[in-house]
């Protein structure tokens, strides 16, 4: 029997740390953090995200602002709107939701942020400085799934950890993440050889597949702590991850459920980046 990892639990403590956080600083500085989210069409589990989002950002005291464009918005439209947010000092964090519609370069949208107010952390020099480890911001899922790590109080380092999935989102962050924490890390993806005889050597098995119930019983190592980052919508209208919970559970130390899991986690790290990027714009350390 695994013990279960509370992603809603962990998510309200770090919201509540950083609604702490940010009534001192609004307090000392006179400064109100901002976020604004771009949505593009009527994609309509974006839209919902997009809403999450700006409860979230209320709940913490920021300032929302949401700008809704048509489906048919040009990419040098969106662009415009993207530098026009850049160099407007009231606004601290830009998110622009993905996906965007096809006839829209998504490379060409998140280079066009200002890595300072890149809280997805998605721009090429923020991936950089992860590879350097010198970064100010984390991608919020991956940084989220690693928080649910820490909060089982397993040490990574040494351990063996199998990354299934390498978009440039989830899989590649995740598993430099791993490293950081000297974790020995295997990234496996749809080319993968034997992929079963990899993942049941996972002390650590993160699962950023996007097909629904993927990981099944006889892929995992007896013990392991299993991480599923998969939120697949079910024809049924239910949300199941890429971890077959029910076949994985009697086997593993821990797991994080689908729902409940690594998905309240994503918001919670998005409300921390604002925040830094609030303190970063305006030159303030602590
Ligand atoms: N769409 C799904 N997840 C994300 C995310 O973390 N950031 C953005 N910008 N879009 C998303």
């Amino acid at each position: 029997m695994a013990k279960l990892i509370d992603g809603k639990a962990v998510s309200a403590r770090i919201k509540e740390e950083v609604r702490q956080e940010t009534a001192a600083f609004m307090e000392k500085y006179g400064i109100q953090p901002s976020l604004a989210v771009v949505i593009v069409g009527n994609d309509p589990a974006s839209r919902v995200y997009v809403n999450n989002k700006k409860k979230a950002c209320e709940l913490m005291g920021f300032k929302s602002i949401e700008y809704a464009l048509p489906e048919d918005t040009t990419q040098e439209e969106l662009i415009a709107l993207v530098k026009k947010m850049n160099v407007d000092p009231a606004i601290n964090g830009i998110l622009v939701q993905l996906p965007v519609p096809k006839h829209i370069n998504d490379m060409a949208i998140i280079k066009s942020i200002n890595p300072k107010k890149d809280v997805d952390a998605f721009h090429p020099e923020n991936v950089g400085r992860i590879m350097v480890g010198e970064y100010k911001f984390l991608p919020c899922t991956p940084a989220g799934a690693i928080e649910l790590l820490d909060s089982t109080g397993v040490d990574v380092a040494g351990k063996n950890c199998v990354v299934i999935g390498r978009s440039n989102i989830v899989g590649k962050p995740m598993a430099m993440l791993l490293l950081h924490r000297n974790g020995t890390v295997t990234i496996c993806h749809s080319r993968t050889k034997d992929l079963t005889a990899i993942t049941r050597e996972a002390d650590i098995l993160v699962a950023a597949v996007g097909k629904p119930n993927f990981v099944t019983g006889d892929m995992v190592k007896e013990g392991a702590v299993v991480i599923d980052v998969g939120i697949n919508r079910l024809e049924n209208g239910k949300l199941c991850g890429d971890v077959n919970f029910a076949e994985v559970e009697p086997k593993a130390s821990f797991i994080t459920p689908v729902p409940g899991g690594v998905g309240p986690m994503t918001i919670a790290m998005l409300m921390r980046n604002t925040l830094t990027a609030a303190k970063i714009q305006n030159g303030i350390k602590d």
